[in-house]
């Protein structure tokens, strides 16, 4: 074959490869050592033919590069789409090596305590309150004594309370984490603590022996009542809606002097009248009251320098009448039935 039909043929097949591979296949026919065109050059006579054959290898040689050149980049492009990598996809599923989720996977979503907990933080961080998170084994001294409650008061008894010896006990509410505050910071002091608390009942619709509760404190000069009443106010309306109202039953408790139960206006009726609230128009919020001159005392302070108040609050029961819930079993069952509403 002379060097143009050869030049010939080997173009057709560069431009026929149509991967690298191929490419390299149609080189090795008609560049490689047992080529023909090397073998004619290694036999070449005249210097004619020899031109004519050079001419010949250079041409091909320039179609290899530029093909060759094409088809990595094809072949680059198309990889780069088929294994783009997706960084929305989980981690685990590229881990394996799968492209794509069989289906989509379920989020969580935060359980209903911990929605209204955050809630409460989010509230109190805005008035300016500090979070605390405290202990939940507590001696009698910071669950009772310190908090006023006489020798005899029922709370002290084992058939009440969870005692894990003679002189500790599974806190019986939040109230303790006013002393541990008040141990360690004097006034200006505005902060709220949220935990678990405990207590020996027997579990039915409406009892459990362990729920939430969130204790709010404020000390300071000059506090007063009507600060106690705009805070609950605030924080009813923040946590049940801007129409709520609130108001103050006298109530006793050791720790506070007077002492109050707040009512917030019913959520469910508005204040009408229906079965959540009795027919009252109005919901038992917890407790809350002036700060009994007794604690200033107990942690050395002049009880006639300062003045604050107290609340303290059920989550669980926020989070029933917030959503409708009847009662407060499902909140420690984790039944997913119940958690996926939320
Ligand atoms: N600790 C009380 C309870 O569990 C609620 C309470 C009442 C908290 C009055 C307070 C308060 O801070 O001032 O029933």
């Amino acid at each position: 074959m002379d060097a143009q039909a050869l030049q010939h043929q080997a173009l057709a097949a560069v431009a026929r490869a149509s991967t690298v591979a191929e490419l390299d296949e149609a080189r090795v026919t008609y560049l490689g050592r047992k080529s023909e065109l090397k073998l004619a050059l290694r036999d070449v006579r005249d210097r004619e033919s020899g031109m004519a054959l050079n001419a010949a290898r250079e041409g091909i040689e320039a179609a290899v590069a530029v093909r060759q050149a094409e088809l990595e980049r094809a072949e680059l492009d198309a990889k780069l789409t088929t294994e783009r990598v997706d960084v929305t996809l989980p981690a685990e599923l590229l881990a394996r090596g799968e492209g794509r989720p069989l289906r989509p996977r379920p989020r969580g979503s935060l359980h209903p305590s911990t929605q209204v907990r955050r809630d409460v933080e989010d509230i109190f961080l805005g008035l300016g309150y500090e979070v605390v998170d405290d202990r939940e084994v507590e001696t009698t001294r910071y669950n009772f004594d310190a908090l006023g409650f006489p020798a005899w008061h029922p709370a002290r008894s084992p058939r009440a309370s969870l005692f894990l010896g003679d002189d500790t006990v599974l806190r019986t509410e939040t109230s303790p984490a006013q002393i541990h505050k008040m141990e360690s910071q004097r006034p200006p002091i505005y902060m709220v603590s949220i935990g678990r608390v405990y207590r020996r009942d027997t579990i039915d619709a409406t009892h459990y022996p362990i729920f939430h509760q969130f204790e709010g404190l404020a000390i300071d000069q000059g506090i007063t009542m009507a600060d106690l009443k705009g805070t609950l106010l605030h924080v009813m309306r923040a946590l049940y809606g801007p129409e709520r109202d609130v108001r103050f039953r006298t109530h006793y408790f050791p720790f506070t002097e007077p002492s109050m139960e707040p009512d917030v206006s019913c959520p469910i009726c508005g204040g009408a009248g229906c079965r959540t609230c009795k027919q009252s128009g109005w919901i038992e919020m917890g407790g809350s009251g002036m700060v009994d001159p007794y604690l200033y005392e107990f942690v050395g302070w002049d009880p006639d320098e300062f003045t604050g108040f107290a609340f303290g609050m059920g989550i669980e029961r926020t989070a029933q009448l917030r959503n409708g819930i009847p009662g407060i079993r499902p909140f420690w069952e984790n039944d997913l039935r119940f958690l996926r509403q939320f």
